[in-house]
């Protein structure tokens, strides 16, 4: 089979049971002797630093909608510079790119039913500081270092203002997106989609939360106020004198590296912070914004918590969890009940390592009245029988020891390639996705929101080699925490996954790909284009 010179997915490890992920071997070529150490982040005392609460973006004003020019819609401008930030009280401060000055960038606010615009403006500088691979496709020596274009992940959203990866612009430039938000609450969150740079793009700090709210959601009186709190979580590789690392392959000329792991875990960008909270409960929505990293997140001492949403929204009921795992670009929505731990110190942990302290005070300032209700949305599993077209798409990868030969792929195709996925806007469809690889893939389709039917394990060999399917055991259905609308999907080694799709909306070209961001930027991701009539 694929046989493979480099280290083990951290996915593999966290589902071995195994604790902590392996980091890949750091370049001495690439890197001149005046570059500083690298840091050990488990150094740094942790819990010095207070949790930031990310700033909430302000309007800058209205605009014409461009669905219908006598209406004005709330406008926001969005600029992305380079900034400095501390990211622990005991390193220097840090390089890093930013949406309207926050790292990672501030919380878009919206409505259902109730559209926003928002220019993004690229004022970076011209050169990267991170290793740009011309070899990858999309990232060539005659293109522009410096380029972005910004994507609504889970967003309903027009094509032109979707993100499209190769409608980049330049320093000096902007692009600006219209977002109807006729869609349903949601924790989503907007990130850089430029091709074959993306990696680096976000790995420097382009992305930030996009909340929707509704009625119903507000109807439930979830936890609310200082009691509802965004994480964003992302690992990165430091040196000692504060500076973002980025690992390179040692080859300089083809530095792409598959996966990045790092041991400095941020939590809305600072690292092993504190919060002081009350003996009541907490809404966290969490959020999996790294490269590569799966996280599995705890309390406590597998204190219980709730899940209350998914990527799409509200699950139909709270779930209880002592675990949750979350994959780059999945998000969770959990509340917590800290009135059993007064007085104490709880730790939000992912598997060994410890992210947040939270510090419990010993009474509350005042009565918790928010609930916890038995059911919070109504979700009408689609059935089978709708789907008009199912579609089997394999996860390829072919390193065969070269490591940057274009080693990802869906369904063995290339970027670049005609389209080959298009569903006619207004139909259903069942997407399988065939996993080859040795690598748990997390699969993201743009537009649309959809329900993980199953998930069953065949015999990779004979699909390859006799090009039958054979599978290995019954189909596992959705647990409860994957049953609600999700827009990412997680597939595992050898696995068959299969989701249902209606593709409502609009029509156009949009993508789909592997959110591990290494993989997506070297030919993980494909276009589809949904037909309208
Ligand atoms: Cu967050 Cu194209 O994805
Ligand atoms: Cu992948």
């Amino acid at each position: 089979m694929i046989t493979r010179r480099r280290f083990v997915g951290q996915a593999g490890l966290l589902a071995a049971g195994s604790i902590l992920p392996q980091l890949p071997a750091r370049s001495s070529v690439s890197a001149p002797s005046a570059v500083p150490a690298s840091l050990n982040a488990s150094t740094l005392t942790p819990w010095v630093d207070p949790l930031p609460l990310l700033p909430v973006a302000k309007r800058a004003g209205t605009r014409p909608s461009p669905e219908n020019s006598a209406v004005q819609v709330p406008y926001y401008r969005m600029p992305m510079r380079e900034i400095l930030v501390k990211l622990h009280r005991d390193l220097p401060p840090t390089r890093v790119w930013a949406y309207g000055g926050s790292f990672p960038g501030p919380v878009i606010e919206a409505r259902s039913g109730q559209p926003v615009m928002v220019e993004w403006a690229n004022e970076l500088p011209t050169k990267h500081f991170l290793p740009i691979d011309h070899t990858l496709h999309g990232a060539e020596a005659d293109k522009p270092e410096v380029r972005t274009v910004v994507h609504l992940h889970g967003g309903r959203t027009r094509p032109e203002s979707d993100g499209y990866p190769e409608d980049w612009f330049v320093s000096g430039k902007s692009g600006t997106c219209f977002y109807p938000n006729r869609q349903e609450a949601a924790t989503l969150f907007y990130h850089d989609h430029a091709m074959g740079i993306n990696r680096l793009n976000i790995y420097a700090g382009l992305q930030g939360l996009y909340i929707l709210r509704d009625e119903a959601e507000d109807a439930l009186n979830l936890p609310k106020g200082k009691c509802e709190i965004p994480l964003v979580f992302f690992d990165r590789m430091l040196r000692t004198d504060g500076s973002l690392e980025y690992p390179t392959s040692g080859d300089a000329k083809a530095p792409w590296v598959p996966e990045v792991f790092g041991d400095a875990m941020l939590v809305n960008g600072k690292l092993a912070p504190f919060l002081e909270v009350e003996p009541r409960k907490y809404r966290f929505r969490l959020m999996n914004g790294a490269n590569g990293t799966f996280f599995r997140f705890s309390f406590g001492d597998l204190a219980e918590f709730h899940q209350i949403g998914s990527d799409q929204g509200l699950l139909a009921a709270p779930v209880a969890l002592k675990r949750l795992s979350l994959a780059p670009g999945e998000r969770g929505d959990v509340v917590f009940d800290f009135s059993g731990h007064a007085g104490q110190e709880v730790l939000l942990k992912s598997d060994a390592f410890e992210l947040v302290q939270f510090r419990v005070a010993k009474s509350a300032a005042s009565a918790d009245l928010s609930a916890l209700p038995a059911t919070l949305r109504p979700i009408a599993r689609i059935p089978e029988s709708q789907a008009v077209k199912t579609r089997r798409l394999t996860l390829n990868e072919n390193l065969d020891g070269v490591q940057n030969s274009m080693g990802m792929l869906l369904n063995n195709t290339p970027w670049h390639m005609p389209i080959t996925e298009k569903p006619a806007l207004g139909t259903t469809e069942i997407w399988e996705f065939a996993n080859l690889t040795e690598d748990t893939h997390p699969i993201h389709l743009h537009l649309v929101r959809f329900q993980i039917l199953d998930r069953r394990k065949f015999d990779i060999y004979d699909y390859q080699s006799k090009l039958t399917l054979r599978y290995l055991a019954p189909a596992i259905p959705a647990s409860p925490s994957d049953a609600g609308w999700k827009d990412i999907v997680r597939v595992d080694p050898g696995m068959m996954v299969r989701i249902i799709v209606p593709f409502d909306g609009y029509a156009g070209r949009y993508v789909w790909h592997c959110h591990l961001l290494e993989h997506e930027d070297n030919e993980m991701m494909r276009p589809f284009e949904v037909v309208g009539s």
